[in-house]
This record gives structure tokens, C-alpha cells and sequence, in this order.
């Protein structure tokens, strides 16, 4: 509890003041060094945090909507979105949905509440076309 306050209040005040900053806070979650937002290898080698959030992706089935490649299906395409949405909107869309506009709400869901910056590295990993479609496994073999 304790340790994840002091990681927010670092990623916060990394944010606002310094790279460096940031760079801890990374590190202190295990995220890719140097202030990424992920880190990837041959295109499906990923960190232990973007694995999570394909993970989640996977567990909720968010392609039942968005497409098993993120391409967009009945919701749009992710690939296409997330080089549009800020950090900010893609989580508010995620965690309070938009109901009426067939895009559930995930805030119910522990695993998307607690990965939701994981899930953020991967659809932008997808989005920039560094991870490709499909499975993604650890890059720490
Ligand atoms: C039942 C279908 C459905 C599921 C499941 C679903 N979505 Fe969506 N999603 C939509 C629709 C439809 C929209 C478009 C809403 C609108 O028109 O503003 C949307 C919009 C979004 C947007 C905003 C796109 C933009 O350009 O504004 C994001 C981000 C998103 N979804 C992420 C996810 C994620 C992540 C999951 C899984 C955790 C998920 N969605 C699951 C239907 C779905």
C-alpha cells in the first residue's frame, strides 16, 4: 500500500518535474527504463507490465467489439484511436465507458482497474505499429 502511494507520487511529481523522476517511478514498477511506455523485442517480446495489460485485453475480450487486432469491429479501431486519445481519455473511456454509445463500463472489474496504464502500454505499443498483432509473450526468458 505504502510502496504503491510513494510510486504515484513519484510518477506525479516526474510528470510535472523531471524525466528523471519518471524514470524511477519506472523502475520501482518494473516498467521499461528511460520513461517508456513500453518496451519491445521482434514485435511480440514485450515488459512484464505491457504483458499484463495484453493480458487484461485478452480477459475482458475487449476484441469482441475492437477486433482480435485492434482494427475495430462494432467499437472503433484502437490503432487508429489511441494515436488520437490522450493517457487521460482512453482511461476515463475504459473505466467509466460510454454507455450510451455501446462502449461498457470497466470500473466493476478489478483487473482492468488495476491494469489500466498496462492495458494503455499495449493498445500504444499496437497503435505505433511497434508490437504486432496477436499473441505477446515476456521478453525476460
Ligand atoms: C460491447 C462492445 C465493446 C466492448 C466489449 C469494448 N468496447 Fe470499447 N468501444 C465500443 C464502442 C461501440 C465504442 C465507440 C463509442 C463511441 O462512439 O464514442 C468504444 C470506444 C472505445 C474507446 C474510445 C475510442 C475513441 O476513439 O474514442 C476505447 C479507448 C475503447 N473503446 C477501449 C476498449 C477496451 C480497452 C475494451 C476492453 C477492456 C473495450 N473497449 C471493450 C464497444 C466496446
Amino acid at each position: 500500500m505504502r510502496g504503491s502511494i510513494t510510486i504515484i507520487a513519484a510518477f506525479l511529481w516526474g510528470l510535472g518535474c523531471s524525466a528523471q523522476a519518471a524514470d524511477n517511478a519506472a523502475k520501482a514498477q518494473d516498467a521499461p527504463a528511460g520513461g517508456k511506455i513500453y518496451t519491445v523485442v521482434d514485435g511480440n517480446k514485450v515488459d512484464g507490465l505491457t504483458l499484463k495489460g495484453w493480458r487484461t485485453w485478452r480477459a475482458m475480450a475487449c476484441e469482441r467489439c475492437h477486433g482480435a487486432n485492434q482494427e475495430g469491429m462494432v467499437g472503433p479501431s484502437l490503432v487508429d484511436s489511441l494515436k488520437v486519445l490522450t493517457k487521460e481519455q482512453f482511461k476515463t473511456t475504459v473505466l467509466q465507458g460510454r454507455i450510451d454509445k455501446g462502449m461498457p463500463n470497466f470500473s466493476g472489474s478489478q483487473q482492468v482497474v488495476e491494469n489500466i496504464d498496462n492495458l494503455y502500454a499495449y493498445l500504444k505499443g499496437r497503435s505505433d505499429g511497434a508490437i504486432k498483432p496477436g499473441r505477446v509473450e515476456s521478453m525476460e526468458k
